[in-house]
């Protein structure tokens, strides 16, 4: 067992969540335009690979894994990865091995991802209006995802929801959406929009300060700071009224950053120490070299060097945020 992950600033790595594609069934105009370029599947890391890759990670003490994308579930075979690695939970290192989907192909995925070990999926939604999502995500999706939420929850798996609040476009949904998800027995995270990749509209648009939701809830439910960190970026309020948990991730004006346990990386095995960007490390080639594990393992010393002590994009009134090159649907958030 290697050394465990700890940056320049103290902070321990326990995290990684690993994107598997980089491509998506969805195109949600936030996230990528309609005519995205994916990877070549070559650039992509094979299932072993990415198997191996979380191997190592494990080894230096990371207890939790998110499997990522683009969309996790529209790579082949990705069942037979989250066994393997669902091996890790008994007796590894591992605690938790999860997902985040938009839930499109999850009805035939559930049961398969509950025998792997899996207890918790986080699913993407951000409008329940079958119109309104087939335009915001550009496809008419939105019966597959909520047959997706049931089968999932049939399964055993335990659902939260993070819907991005879209200013002018679900800004008026989402007091409907958090009391059907918490009637549900759903969690929900709202998220603000971050300035990743190039779409076809102004980010600035789109942006709606979490700030301003909280108030227009509370004009309608008792919210209460509930002091939970699952070592995410979210911060939690209970809703009396709903008696459910609502999960606010507020990166443009709040700053969770002192406390960050991650490490992200993409399908073709780029280490990006963090989501507003900096130098990355490339563990594919690590991978590739006759000495993996000597390579992984340098890599990685190498990354606990240049993890940045924070991410610098901000989008508020003053102005709009330094601009990221890379689209979420690279590292998966
Ligand atoms: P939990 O395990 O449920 O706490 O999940 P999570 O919030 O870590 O993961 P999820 O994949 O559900 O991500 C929710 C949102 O948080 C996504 O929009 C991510 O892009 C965003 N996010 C995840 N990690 C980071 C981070 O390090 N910094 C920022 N700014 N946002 C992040
Ligand atoms: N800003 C904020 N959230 C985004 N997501 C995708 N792109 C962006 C963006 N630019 C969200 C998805 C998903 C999560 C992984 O990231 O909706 O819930
Ligand atoms: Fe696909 Fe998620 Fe991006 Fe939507 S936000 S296009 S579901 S990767």
């Amino acid at each position: 067992e290697g050394a465990p992950l700890i940056d320049t600033f103290g902070r321990a790595i326990t995290y990684l969540r690993l994107s598997v594609t980089d491509r998506c069934d969805l195109r949600c105009t936030y996230c990528m335009p309609e005519r995205m370029t994916f990877l070549p599947k070559r650039e992509v890391l094979s299932l072993e690979e990415l198997y191996d890759l979380a191997t190592g990670f494990i080894a230096r003490g990371v207890t939790k894994l998110r499997i990522t994308g683009g969309e996790p579930l529209v790579r082949r075979d990705i069942i037979d990865l989250f066994t393997a690695l669902g091996r890790h939970l008994e007796g590894g290192g591992l605690k938790e091995l999860t997902l985040t989907t938009n839930a499109t192909q999850l009805a035939g995925h559930a049961q398969g991802l509950y025998k792997a070990g899996v207890r918790r999926v986080n699913i993407s939604l951000d409008t329940l209006d079958r119109a309104r999502f087939a335009e915001l995500t550009r496809r008419d999706a939105l019966p597959q995802v909520l047959d997706g939420i049931r089968a999932a929850k049939d399964a055993g798996l335990r659902v939260k929801l993070n819907a991005v609040a879209l200013k002018g476009v679900n800004e008026d949904e989402l007091p409907d959406l958090i009391a059907w998800a918490h009637g549900e027995a759903c969690e929900v995270t709202l998220i603000e929009v971050m300035p990743l990749g190039d779409v076809e509209e102004e980010r600035l648009d789109q942006y709606l300060p979490l700030s301003d939701v909280r108030a227009r809830l509370e004009e309608r439910w008792t919210l209460t700071d509930n002091g939970a960190n699952t070592g995410g970026p979210a911060r939690y309020v209970d809703v009396a009224e709903t008696g459910g948990r609502l999960g606010l991730i507020t990166p443009h004006t709040n700053n969770f950053c002192d406390g960050c346990n991650r490490l992200r990386v993409t399908a073709t095995g780029q280490l990006y120490p963090c989501l507003g960007g900096g130098e990355r490390v490339d563990l594919r080639a690590a991978l590739r070299s006759d000495d993996p594990q000597g390579q992984l393992a340098a890599a990685l010393d190498k990354t606990m060097l240049i993890k940045p002590e924070r991410h610098h994009f901000r989008m508020d009134e003053r102005g709009a945020a330094p601009h990221l090159p890379r689209h979420m649907s690279m590292t998966g958030g």
